[in-house]
């Protein structure tokens, strides 16, 4: 049994808010409805707590209730800007950002509201910060039409919250080490070679693993995104760094999500070069193969992850190839062949495949990804 706050912004599908409380009592669940003053326009404390089966409001503090789980929906256009904002002024929000576990939302609104980029954006900043998100569908709206913009059934954010619970705390009591980024390797004082990697991936499995209870460490190369909190940060720049961060360090699980550098300039110059008329030739030589060293050290028990991004059905076969090569549990293969996934995108999709069999997980957002991948470590693991 959890303890689930269910939080109501003032959207007409308010009183959908009825089934879901429903649905985790009926569960077995301890529910505190929190509303914002919009949401009481809508539908009363009296309802929710009734059927909450809770006599009297949240308690004096309700934004500093203890909670396993938050849920909100529905999720006004309105509720999910002030939250990418981090605005807490009033119970919904202030909860929202006082909650350090899984937070569930679940949008409904307009079809235009919706499709608004500053919807848009405020979506996918909660997403990058872990968030877990149902719907909206595509169905008849309340104020009349049709479009995307319906929240989704009860049901259905009833079985997406119950999932995330199931995987709460699955990863207690495991070291988890994730790479995450992309290496710069130095030409001079103040140029490089790096790669288009924003860590966005390897800061998803990090929130992830993190919310199951791992304890995580992050060695991030030159993130373009925010770290998650309640993890051991290690800030890298260059492969050769990267290397000495990772073969140093003890873990039970190593995921090597970050962009390392194949090869790096053999005589990195000392101050910056200055232009003249004549070519720059460039010298690059080999870097350590982080994965395959893993491979050679590793100890008993210990689960090693790889990731190849590579192209098309070709690419696939390398990968395959990979896993035997490297002597690793699990490759993680993008196809960044395909638009709109992979490298510095939002979303992606995947091939996980091990000695087991392979998993396909298709387009989805990262933090979507980052549990089918956490899912499938915990399989391997058993
Ligand atoms: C009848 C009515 C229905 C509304 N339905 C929605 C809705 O479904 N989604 C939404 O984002 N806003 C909706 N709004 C607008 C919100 O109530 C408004 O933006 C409000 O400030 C939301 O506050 P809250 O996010 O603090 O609950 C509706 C307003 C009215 C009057």
């Amino acid at each position: 049994m959890a303890r689930i706050l269910v939080g109501v912004s003032g959207g007409i599908a308010a009183y959908k808010a009825c089934e879901l409380v429903r649905l985790f009592v009926k569960a077995g669940h301890e529910v505190v409805p929190v509303l914002t003053p919009a949401a009481e326009g809508f539908i009363s404390y009296q309802t929710l707590n009734a059927l909450a089966r809770r006599s009297g409001g949240a308690g004096p503090y309700p934004h500093l209730e203890h909670a396993d789980l938050f849920v909100i929906a529905p999720a006004t256009a309105n509720t999910l800007a002030k939250l990418a904002g981090g605005i807490a002024d009033n119970l919904v929000t202030e909860s929202a950002l006082a909650h350090s576990g899984p937070l569930v939302l679940a949008p409904a609104m307009n079809a235009r509201m919706w499709a608004n980029p500053a919807t848009q954006e405020n979506m996918r900043v909660l997403r990058e910060r872990g968030a877990r998100t149902v719907g909206p569908e595509e169905g008849e709206l309340g104020e009349g039409g049709s479009g995307v913009g319906r929240m989704s059934e009860p049901e259905a954010i009833f079985a997406c919250c119950q999932e995330l619970l199931a995987a709460f705390d699955s990863l207690a009591g495991t070291r988890i080490l994730i790479s995450a980024g992309g290496t710069r390797e130095p030409l001079d004082s103040v140029r490089f070679l790096g790669n288009r990697s924003s860590g966005r991936m390897g800061v998803a499995l990090a929130a992830e693993a993190a919310r199951r209870g791992a304890e995580v460490t992050l060695v991030a190369a030159n993130l373009s995104v925010p770290a998650p909190g309640g993890i051991e940060l290690v800030e890298v720049a260059s492969a050769a760094a990267l290397a000495d961060a990772v073969l140093g360090a003890e873990a039970d699980v190593i995921v090597m999500s970050a962009a390392v550098a194949d090869y790096t300039p053999a005589a990195p110059e000392s101050g910056k070069r200055h232009k003249t008329d004549e070519n720059w030739t460039l010298e690059l030589e080999p870097t350590t193969d982080v994965l395959r060293e893993l491979g050679r050290r590793r100890h008993k028990g210990q689960l090693l992850v790889g990731f190849a991004a590579d192209e098309g059905d070709a690419g696939l076969e390398r990968a395959r190839e990979k896993l035997r090569e490297k002597k690793v549990d699990l490759i993680v293969f993008n196809d960044i062949s395909q638009p709109g996934i992979g490298f510095d995108a939002d979303e992606n999709a995947a091939v996980l495949i091990s000695k087991a069999g392979e998993v396909v997980l298709s387009k989805a957002p990262k933090s979507k990804i980052a549990a089918g991948i956490l899912d499938e470590i915990e399989r391997l693991r058993r």
